[in-house]
C-alpha cells in the first residue's frame, strides 16, 4: 500500500511540473493524453489492480480514481485559461477600430453627353414624344434621299459623308433626320418623336468638331400642325432645358427636308445677353435647328401633305453640353481623362 501512494504521489509531482510548463493548450492536450491516455500511467495503475487482492482493490481504485479526477480537473481549468488567453492574444492581433472612416469606394458616373441627352429626353417625353431609335449605318435614301437632298443637290456638300467602301450606297448617318423617314414607313399620323443617337462626319477633328457625335432629333406630323406649334414647343422644350426666364429668337434658315428652315438661338445663358466669351459677344447662342416639314419629305413618306403637316428638329448635344459648362475643347468628350470627367457628378 506505502508503494502504491508512493507511485500515486510521484505521479501527481511529475504531472504538476509537466503542467507548469504548458505554455499552449496544445501542450495541454498533449499532457492530458500523457498522463490519462490508454497507455498512460494511471491506465498502467488500474490494470495492477488486478494484482492486489479483493480487501485492498476497492481502496486502491478509489485512490487511482481520485487521481485521476485531480489531474483531468487540473486539465480542465488550465486548458480553459489557456484557451481564453490564446482567444485574447489573437483578439488584439485582430483589432479594429469601428470609429475610422470607411474605405470609400470608387463610384461610377455617367458621362457629361450622356446626363445632358439623358436629360432632353427625359423633357421631351414629359411634353409627350416618344423614344424612336434608327440605325447608325444607313443608306443614302433615309440619310439624303428621303429628306429631299436630291443627288446631285449641293447641300449635300454641308455634311461630309463616311461612306462603307463595299457598297456606295451604305454610309455612316450624318445626323437623326434618317430617323424622320424610318418613322413615317413605319407609323401611321399623327407621329410624335424624338430620336437621340450618334452621328458621323468626315471632318478635321478640331476643339470644335470632331468625327462622331451626338443629336437629338424631333418630329411632329399631324393634321393642323402650323409654326405655332413649333414655336410653343421649342419655347417650352428650351425653358425646361435652361431656365423658365430663357429668351429665345427664330432666324430664317435652310435645310433642304424643312419648308421654311428656322435657326432657334437662346439669350446667352452666361452673359444673359450682354456679350462675353461664350457667346463671342453676340450676347445669343444658337442651339438648334428647326422648320416645318417640306411637302416633298410627307410625300415620299407616303404621307399626304395636303392633309398632314409637322414640324422637326435636330440639336447637337455636344454643343449644348459645351455650353452649359463652358467647355472649350470638344475632345475632351472623347480623350477619357478621369480628371475631366470626375467633375460631372
Ligand atoms: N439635321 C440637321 C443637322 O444635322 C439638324 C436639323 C435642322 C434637323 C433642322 C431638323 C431640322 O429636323 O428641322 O444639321
Amino acid at each position: 500500500m506505502a508503494s502504491l501512494h508512493e507511485q500515486i504521489g510521484e505521479l501527481r509531482s511529475h504531472f504538476l511540473s509537466d503542467l507548469k510548463e504548458a505554455s499552449h493548450s496544445k501542450d495541454l492536450e498533449n499532457l492530458k493524453v500523457k498522463y490519462l491516455g490508454k497507455k498512460g500511467p494511471i491506465q498502467a495503475l488500474m490494470l495492477e489492480l488486478k494484482n492486489c487482492n479483493s480487501t485492498e482493490r476497492p481502496l486502491f481504485g478509489k485512490l487511482i480514481n481520485d487521481l485521476k479526477e485531480e489531474l483531468l480537473s487540473h486539465c480542465d481549468h488550465s486548458l480553459a485559461r489557456l484557451k481564453q488567453t490564446e482567444l485574447n492574444d489573437r483578439l488584439k492581433e485582430e483589432w479594429l477600430d469601428a470609429t475610422l472612416p470607411g474605405r470609400a469606394s470608387h463610384k461610377g458616373r455617367l458621362h457629361p453627353i450622356t446626363q445632358v441627352l439623358n436629360r432632353v429626353v427625359d423633357i421631351l417625353i414629359g411634353m409627350g414624344f416618344s423614344v424612336q431609335l434608327g440605325p447608325d449605318v444607313d443608306t443614302d435614301y433615309y440619310n439624303f434621299e428621303g429628306l429631299n437632298f436630291a443627288a446631285d443637290h449641293p447641300a449635300r456638300d454641308m455634311q461630309d459623308t463616311f461612306y462603307l467602301a463595299e457598297q456606295e450606297s451604305l454610309l455612316l448617318r450624318t445626323h437623326t433626320s434618317n430617323v424622320q423617314v424610318h418613322a413615317m414607313e413605319n407609323l401611321a399620323p399623327p407621329i410624335r418623336i424624338i430620336a437621340p443617337g450618334r452621328c458621323f462626319r468626315n471632318e478635321d477633328i478640331s476643339a470644335r468638331s470632331h468625327v462622331f457625335f451626338h443629336q437629338v432629333e424631333g418630329f411632329y406630323i399631324d393634321r393642323n400642325v402650323t409654326f405655332a406649334d413649333l414655336f410653343a414647343t421649342m419655347d417650352e422644350f428650351l425653358s425646361k432645358l435652361l431656365g423658365e426666364k430663357v429668351e429665345t429668337r427664330y432666324r430664317p434658315s435652310y435645310f433642304p427636308f424643312v419648308e421654311p428652315g428656322l435657326e432657334v438661338d437662346v439669350k446667352c445663358i452666361s452673359c444673359k445677353g450682354s456679350g462675353c466669351r461664350i457667346c463671342k459677344h453676340t450676347g445669343w447662342l444658337e442651339i438648334l435647328g428647326a422648320g416645318m416639314v417640306h411637302p416633298n419629305v410627307l410625300k415620299k413618306g407616303n404621307i399626304d401633305p395636303e392633309v398632314y403637316s409637322g414640324y422637326a428638329w435636330g440639336m447637337g448635344i455636344e454643343r449644348l453640353t459645351m455650353l452649359l459648362h463652358d467647355i472649350k475643347d470638344i475632345r475632351l468628350f472623347t480623350n477619357n481623362d478621369l480628371r475631366f470627367l470626375e467633375q460631372f457628378s
